[in-house]
């Protein structure tokens, strides 16, 4: 297939054309292989290693078209049951209205508590869901429902639950208890579990004393492997009559530890400043960043104000030092003058918790690159 239209084929949006996605053929085969043998699987890795791109590409697999109906649900919005209810409940009409399936009747039968907002336009025909999240009064009969319904089908389902961990932030008691029931008793429905908070992903499919113990089989999704990101630039360099050094990829596989969107965010700079017939070569490396980072520096600026001063001065110093082992150790506390390592640890936490820190064996450093590049330039 050509894409005439697309001038640049790093795509670094949600939709990835088959043409210009990157491998993932072994994980793909492993997901395709759970699903037919009826095995639910969690999807874990650090952020934006590519675990929804790998599940919607999955689910453009023909061999998945033609013998399931897919159902791709992110939670990550959700800060109650009622709301993820909400959000599983609209991905399963909206999926409906686009299958344009004569199976209304069949909906309306199961999903009592969804029924009466749903309105057919006179015009058209085309039904609309118009209750909002405060028509759920009972999220758990709302939610089995829904389970219900997939299971009434003729045609098995995969439902795929991205940023599964933001359960463990509901204030509901027992989600895990009632979902692990609802989800055991699906016979021909399959779950994908995604999310990226490794640690909180953990403890609720990996300790014994938690309802999802041993009820999806753990996926780490890797980094692309570095031969073959190779094969994949060099070859979409080259559809565009353009050439890149094996030298320039190499350095962005290493410099941001083989993470997918930011390989991806570089290799789409580096695209756009290399003209046709020409070679990008390791000095369109240091220009690229800096265009990256430019117009990033906006919302550096705003992240960087809503923290408190000692967070702020905490993700300074680790920006400056790029990675750092022992963040309260006097030395580290004395040299970026922070007040004390009492007070380095709690402002540690918080960056952690809300990902702006990242421990990365046993190092820490800026999550995103690109705003740890620039805290080392302008502080
Ligand atoms: N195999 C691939 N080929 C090309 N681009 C990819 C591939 N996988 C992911 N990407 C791109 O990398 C970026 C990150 O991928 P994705 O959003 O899937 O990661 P993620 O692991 O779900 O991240 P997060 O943890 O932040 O949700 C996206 O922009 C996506 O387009
Ligand atoms: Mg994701």
């Amino acid at each position: 297939m050509k894409y005439n239209n697309i001038i640049n084929p790093f795509i670094i949006s949600k939709d990835i054309p088959e043409a210009f996605f990157c491998d993932r053929e072994e994980e793909t085969n492993f997901l395709i292989k759970q699903i037919d043998n009826g095995r639910n699987t969690v999807i874990v890795s650090p952020r934006r290693m590519g675990k929804t791109g790998l599940i919607h590409h999955l689910f453009r697999q023909e061999t998945i078209q033609e013998r399931y109906t897919t159902f791709f649900v992110d939670i990550y919005p959700a800060s109650s049951l009622q709301e993820m209810c909400y959000i599983l409940g609209r991905s399963v009409f909206e999926r409906l209205k686009a299958k344009k399936t004569q199976h209304w009747e069949t909906f309306f039968q199961y999903m009592k508590s969804l029924r009466a907002g749903v309105r057919f336009d006179a015009v058209t025909g085309e039904p609309k869901l118009e209750v909002g999240i405060g028509a759920i009064e009972q999220p758990a009969t709302t939610l089995e429902e829904i389970f219900d319904y997939l299971e009434s089908s003729s045609i098995p389902c995969i439902v795929a639950l991205d940023e599964f961990q933001q359960i463990a932030e509901f204030p509901e008691q027992r989600i895990e208890a009632l979902l692990r029931s609802m989800i055991q008793n699906c016979r021909q429905t399959t779950f994908l579990f995604s999310g990226s908070k490794q640690h909180t992903i953990n403890q609720i499919f990996l300790s014994k004393s938690r309802p999802f113990y041993q009820n999806a089989q753990l996926m780490d999704l890797k980094p692309l492997k570095p031969d073959v990101y190779t094969a994949f630039a060099t070859r979409l360099f080259a559809q565009y009559d353009k050439q890149i050094e094996s030298s320039v990829i190499a350095q962005v596989y290493t410099d941001y530890h083989a993470t997918t969107w930011y390989m991806q965010m570089l290799m789409n700079e580096l695209f756009a400043l290399t003209g046709p017939g020409d070679t990008c070569t390791l000095e369109h490396l240091n220009q690229a960043q800096k265009n990256i980072i430019q117009v990033q520096e906006g919302s550096y600026m705003m992240q960087l104000n809503i923290l408190s001063s000692k967070q702020k001065r905490l993700l300074q110093a680790i920006g400056k030092e790029g990675s750092v082992k022992a963040v309260t150790s006097q030395a580290f506390v004395k040299k970026h003058a922070l007040d004390s390592a009492s007070t380095v640890q709690s402002a540690l936490r918080v960056l952690l918790e809300k990902d702006i820190v990242t421990a990365d064996n046993g190092q820490y450093r800026v999550s995103d690159f690109f705003f740890g590049h620039w805290l080392q330039e302008n502080y």
